[in-house]
């Protein structure tokens, strides 16, 4: 079976715009875990929009599956990671201007390839396993085995953006010839962004397929699944008000 980690980040989304307690993106990394979930995703940004650093601190002490920890190569974040040890981390690029990590990481030009290459060493060096963020083009799963990585995540939002038909098509043979060429170098293969229910069964045969990270899909799910009790539970406390 393909492993399934949830991405609780808009959980604290939610949280951070009214500075409240909740949702608290730990009770949520649980109830996934309650569900079947294979591990828990969480990015901790340079600007902390959403995740918080206690965020990662306490869910490193409560997530019993797998907790996956996104992030840029930077010496801030390789210091947390180093601190906090996660069961793995995935490097991805980051803009301070982006709404979402829009693309895989510029792996390519030579000066990210040395500093993606320093900070696989380090974060290794704490015992901790690397996933890349990339791009599905043959070039960049080369570049990622020439790093040292571990394992990669191809990004699949170019997949979910197209329309169907000849455009996803294309995108989707992109896929397959990244996912092959990850078998051929030993990388473990993962892949995730923009996934949801209708696109999601359209890349599952993908050759290697391990793990998928699904984030907005499944957190916008739940909010209209759970709308009914959410509602239902607040009208019990008037009820209780009318009957006192
Ligand atoms: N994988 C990576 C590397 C991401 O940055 C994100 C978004 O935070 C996801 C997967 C999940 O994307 P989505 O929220 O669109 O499911």
């Amino acid at each position: 079976m393909i492993r399934l980690h949830v991405n609780i980040d808009h959980i604290a989304t939610i949280r951070n715009q009214r500075g409240t307690r909740y949702p608290e993106p730990v009770i949520a990394a649980g109830l996934c875990e309650l569900a079947g979930a294979h591990g828990i995703t969480v990015h901790l940004r340079e600007d902390r929009r959403h995740i918080l650093d206690r965020d990662v601190e306490i869910l490193r002490q409560t997530v019993q599956t797998t907790l996956n920890l996104e992030m840029a190569a930077t010496a801030e974040m390789l210091a947390i990671a180093a601190r906090i040890k996660p069961d793995i981390v995935t490097l991805v690029p980051e803009k301070r201007e982006e709404k979402t990590t829009e693309g895989g990481l510029a792996i390519g030009s030579a000066p990210v390839k040395k500093s993606l290459k320093a900070a696989v060493k380090k974060l290794h060096d704490h015992g901790i396993p690397v996933s890349l963020f990339i791009d599905p083009e043959i070039s960049d799963v080369r570049a990622a085995e020439a790093i040292g990585a571990d394992q990669i995540e191809l990004h699949t939002g170019d997949y979910c953006n197209a329309a169907p038909g000849p455009p996803r098509d294309k995108e989707l043979a992109r896929l397959e010839a990244a996912a092959e060429e990850a078998d051929a170098c030993g990388l473990i293969l993962a892949a995730g962004h923009g996934l949801d229910y209708v696109n999601v069964q359209g890349m599952l045969h993908l050759p290697g397929l391990k793990e998928l990270n699904i984030g907005h899909a499944i957190i916008s799910r739940a909010v209209l699944t759970g709308l009914d009790e959410a509602v239902r539970e607040m009208l019990g406390l008037l009820m209780d008000v009318e009957e006192a």
